[in-house]
């Protein structure tokens, strides 16, 4: 029996990167995976089954109230419960103030905190009926420390965070947990795009001395969608080789 046996996870943005490896990770402790990305994945479906659970992908704009709506009616009728919610969909528009035009923040916001809300919004009712449900919000460090060049990106994951917080005070009652991931720097493709002189200054301000690695936070995420973490509700988790920026 794995730690996720009979449960079905809703994970966005799970096509690659963070979002893949967890959908992996809850995958191999034998829970059932719908996961959204902006397009279709059959590749990752295929990885995922592979692992003798049921897998499929949904293409929907997690940053869209209506489709996010459609998704999770489908997840809930082809799978028959969400007992895990995942908001891991996220993207990067940085530049500095001065410089940050009204798309890059409205962007951002939108695709990193709005999307939360809106699977959130969807999500409930169905964990409301289940009596139980675990709501894990992918933020990140610069959301609890702030960062030059990333205020959208920044305000957006303090926001996940807040929201996160906010949700265990109001569904606590009901059973639903939900608390928040603070990851550091990862090597995913989101940190391959960034400049060799900036990934080494990271680096060498953690004191693990490496990048995490995806499986770094598919572990977390594990134990925060698991019956492990039964008591654990409102809080954020920094997952980021002990990194004090
Ligand atoms: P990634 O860029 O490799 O993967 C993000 C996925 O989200 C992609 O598959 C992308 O297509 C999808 N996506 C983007 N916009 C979407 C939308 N509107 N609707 C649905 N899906 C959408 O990024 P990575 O590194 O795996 O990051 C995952 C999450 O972890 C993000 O929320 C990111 O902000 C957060 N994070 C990552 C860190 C890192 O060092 N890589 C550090 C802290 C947080």
């Amino acid at each position: 029996m794995g730690l996720l046996s009979g449960k079905t996870a809703l994970i966005t943005g799970a096509a690659r990167g963070i979002g893949k490896a967890i959908a992996l990770k809850y995958a191999s402790e034998g829970c059932n995976i719908a996961f959204t990305d902006l397009n279709i994945c059959e590749e990752t479906e295929q990885e995922i089954a592979a692992l003798g659970v049921k897998a499929k992908s949904y293409a929907s704009n997690a940053a869209d109230f209506a489709q996010t709506e459609e998704v999770v009616k489908a997840v809930k009728e082809e799978f028959g419960s969400i007992d895990i919610l995942v908001n891991n969909a996220g993207i990067t528009k940085d530049g500095l103030m001065l410089r940050m035009t009204e798309q890059q923040w409205d962007a951002v916001i939108a695709v990193n905190l709005k999307s939360a809300f809106n699977f959130i919004h969807a999500c409930v009712p169905v964990m409301m009926r289940q009596r139980g449900g675990s709501i894990i919000n992918m933020a990140s460090v610069v959301g609890v420390h702030g960062n030059a060049g990333q205020a959208n990106y920044a305000a957006s994951k303090a926001g996940l965070i807040a929201l996160a917080k906010s949700i265990a005070q109001e569904m606590g009652p009901k059973g639903i947990r939900a608390n928040a991931i603070a990851p550091g720097f990862i090597e995913t493709a989101m940190t391959a795009a960034l400049p060799e002189d900036i990934r080494k200054e990271w680096c060498n301000k953690i004191p693990l001395r490496r990048g995490g690695q995806v499986e770094d936070i598919a572990n977390v995420a594990t134990f925060l969608a698991s019956d492990m973490s039964s008591y654990v509700s409102g809080q954020v988790i920094q997952v980021d080789g002990g990194m004090n920026m």
